[in-house]
């Protein structure tokens, strides 16, 4: 056996006893998971910005790249990963091992190639992750799941667990049509999850409040669902310029449109979050808790 494989198998062995124990922590981070129905819609460059926004309104973030395969977190802040999510499941590398550190000191776990579907692995290896995502849980305010375009049955695992989904869609019908399916999937196994709905690259306000209200009508009417409409982020040339040169957007252009509406949305994010605090005091099911039922 080489020395990775055995270096796995030692912590796999060590988290096992797990199996029926994995305990609800004290204090865990909020999580969120970002999706949308079509994909190219702006989803990484959401969850990177708002990560960092979040984390200058005072908040500890670890932002997880979840889009296997195509995961590009990393490109999009020009840093060279040493690890990924990939080191975790095949050489036993510990979460807090594979953690990054991005601009402003942000946390990220880098998606990697070669893992097709972190859902898809065995037992053993699946309690390691749960395990280790509780241990580092309690460090943080916030993770943040940036993942793939569209809902796969593995995917949903993890998003029928999260706190809250962001549902990110442009003003373009066919996205506005994709969200709504995404949306519908995710509701039919759970009613209860909040979803925010972001509206993304919009030519202007009217437009986008348009959008937003045709896709909230049809989830009230159909899904008898609400969405909470918690902004828009103008279509900025500025994004893609930044994109370019690898430096999140709110960094390398503070005050264009769309940092503005990224600042503002994380702001008003947090007000929502510290009313509702307020008003409903009672502890939610552990995230570790609520994924380690569905998948054993
Ligand atoms: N607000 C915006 N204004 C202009 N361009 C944008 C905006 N947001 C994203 N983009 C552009 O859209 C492209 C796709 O963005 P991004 O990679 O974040 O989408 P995604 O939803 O994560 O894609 P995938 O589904 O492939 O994971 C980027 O190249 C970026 O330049
Ligand atoms: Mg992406």
């Amino acid at each position: 056996m080489n020395d990775q494989a055995r270096l796995l198998r030692k912590q796999i062995e060590m988290h096992r006893d797990q199996k029926d124990t994995i305990k609800e922590p004290e204090k865990e981070a909020k999580t969120l998971a970002v999706v949308s129905g079509k994909g190219g819609v702006g989803k990484s460059n959401f969850s990177l910005n708002f990560s960092l926004a979040l984390q200058k309104q005072g908040n500890k973030v670890l932002l997880f790249d979840l889009d296997i395969g195509m995961a590009n977190i990393d490109i999009l802040m020009g840093t060279t990963q040493k690890y990924n999510i990939v080191h975790l499941f095949e050489e036993g590398r510990t979460l807090a091992e594979i953690i990054q550190k991005g601009p402003e000191n942000l946390s990220y776990i880098a998606g990697g190639s070669g893992l097709t579907d972190i859902f898809k692995l065995n037992d053993d290896k699946q309690r390691f992750f749960l395990s280790q995502l509780a241990e580092v849980s309690a460090e943080y305010d916030y993770i943040i799941f940036d993942m793939g375009a569209g809902i796969t049955s593995d995917s949903l695992q993890l998003l029928l667990s999260v706190d809250e989904i962001f549902l990110l869609t442009t003003c373009e019908p066919t996205s506005i049509t994709d969200a709504y399916s995404a949306l519908k999937h995710i509701n039919i196994h759970n009613r209860s999850i909040p979803f925010y709905l972001i509206l993304n690259k919009v030519p202007d306000r009217k437009t986008a409040i348009k959008s937003a209200e045709r896709i909230k009508t049809v989830a009230q009417n159909f899904l008898t669902k609400d969405l909470t409409h918690l902004g828009s982020i103008p279509d900025d040339r500025f994004v893609l310029r930044a994109v370019m040169e690898q430096t999140p957007f709110i960094l390398g252009y503070p005050n264009c449109l769309a940092s503005k509406a990224i600042f503002q949305l994380s702001f008003l994010y947090e007000e929502g979050k510290r009313m509702s605090d307020k008003s409903t005091q009672q502890r939610k099911p552990s995230f570790v808790a609520k994924l380690f039922r569905l998948l054993s």
